[in-house]
């Protein structure tokens, strides 16, 4: 098995090698730019580890990783026009830097190129891999358009709340690791096991996006601090505020999500003072570790062996000491 920061490196290396900016330029740039703006490097990087956990040669799978990534991508340039976010990985979103126009299109090619990738697989692999890209890619839009549906509702349960990430975020990095085992033709019943350690730990990965939104480092996060707070959106902070503040406390909360007001930093600090006294805050990190360990609960009955197990139990817990 290599380490996480090699995969992290060689996925990279093998991006580099395939972005080009071609004509024309207004298209290609936005892209090319959002591709080498960083990030975690999450998905491609659990793409490659699944399929070495499967016995493949991890190389294999480089364009289901690559198009996992861009993938990613086509989805937070969309993200960012319709969560009006200024920035992305400390810099400007592409909107910000092009225009919104120029943030669709750029997009709709991602999502296209996204595809292109699945095409360098023989036609077993190629058939499992764009059949799960597709369900995917369709609950992410679906995902999406709850959070959005729900930044003008008050009342947003807990079971739609879990919903609506685990489409809008959790999918994804089920999917991811399940291209990797399709890529290593593993049996399906590993591939279905591995999906749903990749949903729950993709629910813990949402669940701290939500809590650093607040609580992230302004110099260090690279996003808008309290951007959720300003889109009124209802996070896992808000829902358990409503749940267990005071009257006061929830009357100020509605207050504040309903009005737009133009003095954001006095919403963002006053609503960010409710979620600590509510113990709101506190909750998402114990629902963080918690559906972290269903994640490691799956474990137990997957068909490796016990130091691959480990290497996936160290990857989730470090993810949960994520700052960015
Ligand atoms: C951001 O994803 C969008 C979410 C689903 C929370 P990441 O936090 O993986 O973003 P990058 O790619 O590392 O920037
Ligand atoms: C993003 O959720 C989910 C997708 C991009 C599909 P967020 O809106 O919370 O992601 P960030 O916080 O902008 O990265
Ligand atoms: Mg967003
Ligand atoms: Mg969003
Ligand atoms: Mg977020």
């Amino acid at each position: 098995m290599h380490s996480i920061e090699n995969y992290r490196k060689e996925f990279i290396t093998y991006l580099e090698s395939k972005t080009v900016t071609r004509e024309p330029r207004n298209l290609y740039e936005p892209i090319t730019y959002i591709l080498n703006l960083g990030g975690k490097r999450l998905r491609p990087v659990l793409v490659l580890l699944t399929a070495e956990i499967f016995d493949a040669d991890y190389t294999k799978a480089f364009d289901a990783a690559l198009a996992v990534e861009v993938f990613h991508n086509f989805s937070l340039v969309h993200d960012d026009i319709m969560d009006d976010a200024p920035k992305r990985r400390g810099k400007p979103t592409v909107h910000e830097k092009w225009d919104i126009n120029a943030g669709i299109l750029s997009g709709d090619a991602m999502l296209i190129m996204a595809y292109q990738l699945f095409e360098n697989y023989d036609v077993e692999i190629f058939r499992a891999l764009a059949k799960l890209f597709s369900k995917t890619a369709l609950e992410v839009c679906e995902g999406q358009q709850y959070d959005v549906d729900f930044e003008t509702r008050e009342n947003v349960s807990l079971p739609e709340y879990l919903k609506m990430i685990e489409y809008k975020t959790a999918v994804l990095v089920g999917a991811a690791m399940k291209m990797g085992a399709i890529v290593a033709e593993t049996s399906q019943t590993s591939q279905d096991s591995i999906y749903a350690f990749g949903l729950n730990l993709g629910i813990a990965f949402q669940l701290q996006d939500d809590y650093l939104d607040v609580y992230g480092d302004p110099k260090t996060f690279g996003k808008q601090v309290g951007g959720d707070i300003i889109e009124n959106k209802k996070t896992y902070l808000y829902i358990k505020a409503m749940e267990s503040g005071s009257e006061a406390d929830k009357k100020a909360l509605l207050d504040l999500y309903s009005i737009q007001p133009t003095e954001t930093d006095r919403k963002v600090s006053a609503v960010k003072t409710i979620f600590t006294e509510t113990g709101a805050a506190l909750a998402t990190q114990k629902a963080i570790e918690a559906y972290t360990e269903n994640a490691f609960a799956i474990l137990d009955s997957l068909d490796i062996t016990t130091k691959k197990k480990e290497i996936l139990r160290s990857f989730g817990q470090s993810l949960m000491r994520r700052t960015v």
